[in-house]
């Protein structure tokens, strides 16, 4: 077990020892976000690691990499760690939303939706995966801080929940809805002021931020819809950002909020819903501490029924929105090793077939991440390495300074805790082709996303006839 250092440091991080308690901790399913390996992580009889009941090697083998994996076992289990944690611990209605931004597909919807959750969506496309996929219209509500009005339209003709945002959506939905048999169901979003610790692109909930509306601006907006026959306010949203493994911020934000139902129940606004947005970390590292769902969803849920009852509120239906938490441990993806290069007394760079395209994260945000040899995760790890993605840019690292095994050309790296924002914000930059993606389950592998090919991204150029080369 490798854990990638802080690039801004030289430490190593321990080898053998955590490989056991990470698979250990692999064993908890009472707190899938705070493993670094899926669930169902195994080693098999000759000591391969196997996922799902699948052998990570053969996986590379028949399906090439690199190769994003997603175990079902782990993405039911963190569905499942919220449903019932929601069913503990608030003593109202309450329904998760896999904020599907953390990775849209429709094998990921159909199985989030299988397990009774609902969806947040950003896009028309993230909209029309969340529908294609499965999920009932009435459990998706859709965001964006600059919607477009055919985004709009494809909302309310499927009767989806619509996240007012700013002006602008309130402008865009009296044209297109006024007129309408029924009111467009609303939330209303605004940030909250609440700072947190985490990386600044991902923070949200503080006063500085393009989402929602200014709390300031809070009554008068709630003033001006009052008397919107097309609007049916029917709930408040905010959010604070992510991986955040802070309890703290999410108890101020209950309070903030309930202050905010109460004012708009006042004004004449229903209000049945009190949506505080995502935000739970996960596990990237060994030393990465994350609270669980469990008790992510006691406090969260705790607090929001206290802060109501302290305004003798009914309580509302409690919405939250998990992205990383619900999908990012249930991923991992796997590179083949190809070429190394030494360079005496400084470092050694092994390159893998992958790299920034198909995780941004560590050069956007300097995520660190785990990894291991797929064939011998146990092996110990004599070899202080970097390994490097192969586009043309030095900085596409996806691990700093890790210790591995001796590593030959052909052997697959597996890296952990993929599953959120890595697939989702991939990119084709050098012109290399998307991953596939397979889901595994009870030893059977299912492509859920096909392996693009050069020729696929050539399909939206277009050679001005003028350009043609002259024979
Ligand atoms: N709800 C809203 C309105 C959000 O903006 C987000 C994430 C979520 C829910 C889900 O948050 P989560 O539970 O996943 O923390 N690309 C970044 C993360 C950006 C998160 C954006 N919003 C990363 O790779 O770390």
């Amino acid at each position: 077990m490798v854990t990638s250092a802080s690039p801004a440091t030289d430490s190593v991080a321990p080898v053998a020892g955590e490989a056991a308690a990470a698979f250990e901790q692999g064993l908890d399913h009472l707190s899938p976000n705070r493993n670094l390996a899926p669930l169902t992580a195994r080693l098999d009889a000759l000591g391969r690691l196997e996922v799902g009941g699948v052998a990570l090697g053969e996986l590379a083998q028949t399906y090439g990499t690199p190769l994003y994996v997603i175990d079902e076992e782990t993405l039911r289990a963190t569905c499942r760690a919220y449903r019932l944690a929601l069913a503990g611990h608030y003593p109202g209605d309450a329904l998760a939303l896999y904020a599907s931004k953390a990775n849209s597909s429709l094998a990921i919807t159909a199985l989030v939706a299988s397990e009774g959750l609902g969806l947040d969506a950003v896009s028309a496309g993230e909209l029309l995966t969340a529908l294609q996929g499965g999920m009932p219209a009435e459990r998706i509500v859709f965001h964006g801080n600059n919607k477009s009005a055919e985004e709009l339209q494809l909302a309310i003709d499927r009767g989806v929940t619509v996240v007012l945002d700013n002006w602008n959506d309130i402008e865009l939905l009296s044209t297109l809805a006024s007129g309408r048999a029924k009111p467009v169901r609303l939330l209303v979003r605004f940030t909250p002021g609440i700072e947190c610790h985490t990386h600044e692109y991902i923070r949200t909930g503080h006063l500085d931020s393009k989402f929602g509306f200014d709390p300031d601006q809070l009554e008068s907006v709630l003033r001006h819809l009052a008397g919107c026959p097309w609007a049916l306010v029917d709930g408040l949203h905010a959010h604070i950002g992510s991986q955040i493994f802070e309890l703290e911020p999410h108890r101020d934000l209950a309070a903030v909020m309930a202050e905010a139902l109460l004012l708009a129940r006042s004004l004449g606004h229903p209000c049945g819903d009190l949506n505080v947005g995502g935000g739970l970390g996960i596990r990237y590292v060994g030393s990465d501490d994350p609270p669980s769902i469990q008790e992510w969803v006691r406090v969260v849920a705790g607090a929001v029924a206290e802060a109501c009852s302290q305004r003798q509120l009914v309580l509302p239906r409690l919405l939250c929105e998990p992205g990383r938490s619900l999908v990012a441990t249930a991923g991992l993806t796997l590179y083949t090793v190809g070429s190394r290069k030494q360079i005496p007394g400084l470092r050694t760079y092994l390159s893998v077939d992958g790299g920034m395209s198909d995780n941004p994260r560590p050069i956007t945000y300097q995520s660190l991440y785990t990894a291991v040899l797929a064939n011998r995760p146990l092996a110990e790890g004599t070899d202080l390495v970097t390994v490097a993605g192969k586009h043309c840019e030095s900085g596409d690292v996806l691990l700093h300074d890790v210790r591995l095994p001796a590593t030959a050309p052909g052997d697959v790296l597996a890296v952990f805790a993929t599953g959120a924002y890595n697939a989702a914000m991939g990119s084709n930059y050098n012109r290399i082709p998307r991953p596939a993606a397979v889901l595994v389950h009870d030893g059977v592998a299912e492509v859920v996303q096909r392996r693009e090919q050069p020729e696929d991204l050539l399909r939206y150029d277009v050679l001005p006839h003028r350009l043609l080369p002259v024979s």
